[in-house]
């Protein structure tokens, strides 16, 4: 394990924090210098200050900052999570906004799962909307799952999940949207094709500034690791990119009102979501 000094752990915390936004205090030195020893170890480096000097000074198109993201990001996840507020979403958002497009003549539909993971979160939306609106396969109907995690984006093309990841999907939905194979549950052909995959980081700001357009951003248990500065700019972002009348899905313990006013709360059954007028 390689020596992190605090001043070299600040700096690593430092620059992790303004390429993606996170912000890792001094109880987790001991996760970075994992993260960082593994990074040493294939580029066979042996002094820590070397490694920052590269991250730093010799990194210009971002590569190694882009192998630490995929050491240093938090990834659990599993299909249903916080079931209650996806009730919400089924019952009340969605058929909201459906039928406002159906009113105005609009076909399509855009719901972005930002901070996706390994995909189950983007796999669970794409079941609701083939449950609650049966006609999404003749509509332009599109989930956008985008992470920063090139290790977890594979696992979203795989469509391939063991049981800890399906262990809270409904049984009715397991049977018609999963098809089980030894141990493993793949997602079916049908349900898959409503989802695209993107590599993004929601702390790129032009990146994120080309995210337009969407009904519904759903990013749940992300921005729980950002800072305040940090999470503000991205929520900001994902105002603009919200279509009027549009809905943010946070984790349910997760709030914006000490970033944004811009978003008019709304409670449904028992769960609170944010909605763009
Ligand atoms: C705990 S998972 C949440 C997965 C899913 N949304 C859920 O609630 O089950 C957090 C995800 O956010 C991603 N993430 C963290 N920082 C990010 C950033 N700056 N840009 C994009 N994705 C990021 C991580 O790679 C990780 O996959």
């Amino acid at each position: 394990m390689p020596d992190l000094s605090v001043e070299q752990f600040q700096r690593l915390s430092q620059l992790i924090y303004q390429k993606l936004g996170l912000s890792f205090d001094e109880k987790k030195i001991y996760f970075l210098k994992t993260r960082v020893a593994k990074r040493m170890a294939t580029l066979s480096m042996a002094d820590a200050k070397e490694y920052l000097f590269m991250l730093g000074y010799a990194d210009p198109l971002g590569l190694e900052m882009q192998a630490l993201a995929n050491l240093v990001t938090t990834n659990e996840t599993y299909m249903f999570r916080e079931y209650e507020q996806l009730q919400a979403f089924a019952n009340h958002c969605l058929p909201e906004v459906l039928s406002a497009k159906q009113a105005r003549g609009e076909r399509k539909l855009r719901i972005w799962c930002a901070g996706c993971s390994s995909g189950e979160e983007a796999y669970t939306l794409a079941m609701i909307l083939q449950e609650v609106f049966p006609q999404a396969q003749s509509w332009d109907c599109e989930i956008v799952a985008t992470d920063i995690d090139e290790n977890m984006l594979r696992k979203v093309i795989a469509a391939r999940y063991g049981c800890r990841s399906v262990n809270e999907v409904p049984e009715e939905y397991r049977e018609k949207y999963l098809i089980e194979d030894g141990d493993e549950w793949l997602v079916r052909r049908r349900t898959a094709a409503l989802v695209q995959t993107l590599h993004l980081n929601l702390n790129d700001r032009m990146a994120m500034r080309a995210m337009r357009g969407f009904d519904f951003i759903f990013c749940r248990n992300v921005l729980i690791y950002f800072d305040d500065l940090s999470r503000k700019a991205v929520v900001d972002h994902f105002y603009n990119a919200l279509n009027p009348g549009g809905y943010i899905f946070l984790g349910h313990s997760e709030s914006i009102g000490r970033v944004t006013t811009a978003f008019k709360l709304k409670r449904f059954e028992n769960h609170l979501v944010y909605v763009k007028e």
